[in-house]
């Protein structure tokens, strides 16, 4: 039989390939670019909630005073409220393009950076989904915000129209939610703008709680479901994401949906864990809420007189990581390496037990601890509290800029009988090479792998894993170009290849809480689901209006997501 290429069309078909025209965004000067008068009528069918989005700084340059404050500029709660802008402000600037892009704090030039044109403050679903039919018509590029909280800067980019789900705020409980005919018990649906701290007062008024975050301003129906989304409970009740019910979300074609286990199935097992910004834009999540419940919540300090006593005493905390099992309780640990030789390992414990129970569980680490030389008690507290108080926050304080990378260290790298000395090795040499600080969450093992078996997008790292390990890089807005570029990349440049002697090559990272530069995302932040994901983004999002970076379909488009890119 013939085959039906003939090597002439197969010539004229890589040819064509190879010389495809790449596809572009429209953006201010292109010919399609909207009018002035085409925008003025997307403001009149939004009910005049269009506004010029601009950098953090010059907005507060723009207030009677000609500045913010600083308890302004550091609260997660105030920058909430202004459209361009971002918790970590380095996201705010383009460091890329030459010269850079820049808009500091108090200065009197200001370039626009990687904040976005226009933004809708969207205050109905109607809103959004005459935003996201403009972007579509306009062939625009478009970013979705909720808090700004985003580590990688995925909620903002320039040149975009920015939606910005800040005014989405309701909240409603149910002790009976109902899916396919299945009564799926006590429920609260959020929408994007609910900030966690909301969550946990408004759940302790009920009773209940919902699996949350360490964050004041974290928006649960925003990037940290679609994320994953993990908690001090979580190795008692699971991620976040699996406890997700139901979402509704408007997507590319501006049709609102319903996405649940039985309405648009594959839907919903991309918004569990498959990614923020990559579906389209959620105007609402409903979460399992659980009877509320005593902790105890414990507080420890130690410091270290050297670097070689911190890795010692990071050495000892591994001895005792198991000891926490038993209750399935949950821990932030991290050691801050200060200037003065002396680094202080602070520890944030949550357990459902009563005082007693609680305190006996960690006197063995601190027992071993102490006598670690070089090592002292800064501080101890132990108290029962509920649950919501444990976790509820007043804000989060940023307006710094920060970034990070991060892996999820399996529980079998703890297990291995020399892991507490690696861990010491490790720590050592990261302490001796400089990363801000070493950040441990113990927020996996129990439940979270006990739900190896729900289907959803969450990175089968989470189900081995027992801690995430975040290395950050902060700079103050003095730093050169050169300095802030060296610790952007530090991560991957210096550090990663020490942190794998303890996660191993291969290990995931929780895509949330990671570096923007990560050259294997498509494993290391969706495990095996990457192909999928594909096919589900093609389905719902068939003309990539919602691109983010290390985004699924992001490796069709540039860095700023405005042309495609040869594959
Ligand atoms: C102080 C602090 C503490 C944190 N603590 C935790 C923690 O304990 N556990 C944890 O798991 N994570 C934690 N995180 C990480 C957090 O989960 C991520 O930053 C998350 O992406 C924030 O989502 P957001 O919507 O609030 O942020 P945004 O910056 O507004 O958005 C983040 C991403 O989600 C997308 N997005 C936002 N809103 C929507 C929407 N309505 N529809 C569709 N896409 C949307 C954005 O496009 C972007 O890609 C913390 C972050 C900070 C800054
Ligand atoms: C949108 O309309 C409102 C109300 O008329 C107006 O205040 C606002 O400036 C308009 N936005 C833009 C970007 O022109
Ligand atoms: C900016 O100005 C405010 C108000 O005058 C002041 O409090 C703040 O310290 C200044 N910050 C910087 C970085 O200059
Ligand atoms: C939220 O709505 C209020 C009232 O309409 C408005 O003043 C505010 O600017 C809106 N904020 C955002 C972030 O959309
Ligand atoms: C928590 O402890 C307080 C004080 O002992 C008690 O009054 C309360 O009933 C407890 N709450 C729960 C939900 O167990
Ligand atoms: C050195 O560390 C100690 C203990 O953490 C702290 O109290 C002190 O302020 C630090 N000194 C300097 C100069 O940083
Ligand atoms: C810190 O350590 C260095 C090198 O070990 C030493 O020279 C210096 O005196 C120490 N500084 C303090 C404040 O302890
Ligand atoms: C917390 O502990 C109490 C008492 O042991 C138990 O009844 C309750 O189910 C526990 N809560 C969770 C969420 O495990
Ligand atoms: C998950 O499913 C597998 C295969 O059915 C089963 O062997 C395993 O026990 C399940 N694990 C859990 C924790 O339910």
């Amino acid at each position: 039989m013939k085959h039906p290429f003939s090597p002439l069309v197969l010539f004229l078909a890589l040819l064509h390939a190879g010389h495809a025209h790449s596809k572009c965004r429209n953006v201010p000067g292109s010919a399609e670019f909207p009018t002035a008068a085409a925008w003025r009528v997307l403001n009149t069918t939004i009910s005049g909630r269009l506004v010029l989005a601009v950098p953090s700084a010059k907005y507060c340059a723009s207030l009677p005073g000609g500045a913010c404050t600083d308890a302004q500029w550091t609260s997660a709660l105030f920058r909430a409220t202004i459209p361009g802008a971002m918790d970590q402000v380095n996201f705010e600037q383009d460091y890329d393009v030459a010269p850079p892009s820049l808009c500091f704090r108090n200065s009197t030039t200001c370039g626009q950076g990687n904040v976005p044109i226009y933004a809708v403050k969207a205050d109905t679903v109607e809103d959004v989904q005459a935003a996201v039919k403009f972007a579509s018509a306009n062939n625009l590029r478009v970013v979705v915000k909720s808090s700004g909280h985003d580590y990688l800067g995925r909620s903002t980019a320039p040149n975009s129209l920015l939606i910005h789900m800040a005014n989405l705020t309701d909240v409603v409980f149910t002790d009976a939610f109902v899916v396919g005919g299945e009564n799926l018990g006590s429920a609260v649906t959020v929408g994007p703008g609910v900030p966690l701290r909301d969550i946990y007062q408004q759940t302790k008024a009920q009773g209940k709680i919902a699996v949350g975050g360490s964050a004041a301003t974290v928006c649960a129906a925003g990037g940290y479901l679609q994320g994953a989304g993990h908690s001090a409970i979580s190795p008692l009740l699971g991620l976040a994401a699996d406890n997700a019910l139901e979402f509704e979300i408007v997507v590319a074609s501006g049709a609102l949906l319903k996405v649940n286990s039985v309405s648009n199935p594959d839907l919903f097992f991309a918004l569990r864990g498959g990614g923020a910004g990559s579906w389209g834009v959620i105007v609402s999540a409903t979460l399992r809420t659980h009877p509320t419940f005593n902790v105890t919540s414990s507080i420890i300090e130690l410091a270290a007189s050297s670097n070689a006593a911190a890795a010692a005493l990071a050495g000892v905390h591994t001895k005792h990581i198991f000891d926490l099992d038993a209750v399935r309780g949950g821990q932030y640990y991290y050691l801050e390496s200060a200037g003065n030789n002396t680094s202080v390992l602070g520890l944030s414990t949550f357990t459902n037990t009563s005082l007693e129970q609680g305190t006996a569980i960690l006197t063995p680490f601190l027992d071993d601890a102490l006598a670690v030389p070089g090592v002292s008690l800064i501080s101890k507290t132990f108290q029962q509290t509920l649950i919501n108080d444990a976790l509820f926050q007043t804000d989060d304080v940023v307006g710094a800029n920060l970034v990070m990378g991060s892996r999820l260290v399996p529980t079998a790298a703890y297990q291995a009988l020399d892991a507490p000395a690696t861990v010491e090795k490790v720590y050592r040499e990261l302490l001796d090479s400089g990363p801000q600080g070493i950040l441990g969450h113990l927020v996996a093992g129990g439940q979270v792998s006990d739900n190896v078996n729900i289907s959803s997008a969450v990175n089968p790292a989470w189900r081995t894993a027992k801690t995430h390990v975040i290395l950050p890089y902060a700079w103050d807005d003095s730093a050169s170009l050169a300095e802030i570029n060296t610790l952007r990349h530090e991560f991957q440049t210096s550090h990663l290849a020490i942190l794998e002697q303890l996660s191993g090559p291969n290990a995931g990272s929780y895509s949330n809480e990671a570096d923007m530069f990560e050259p294997n995302w498509k494993t290391t932040f969706y495990g095996p689901n990457y192909a999928k994901l594909s096919a589900i983004k093609q389905k719902y999002d068939p003309h990539d209006l919602f691109i983010v970076t290390s985004g699924v379909g992001s490796e069709r488009w540039d860095a700023l997501g405005i042309c495609t890119v040869d594959e």
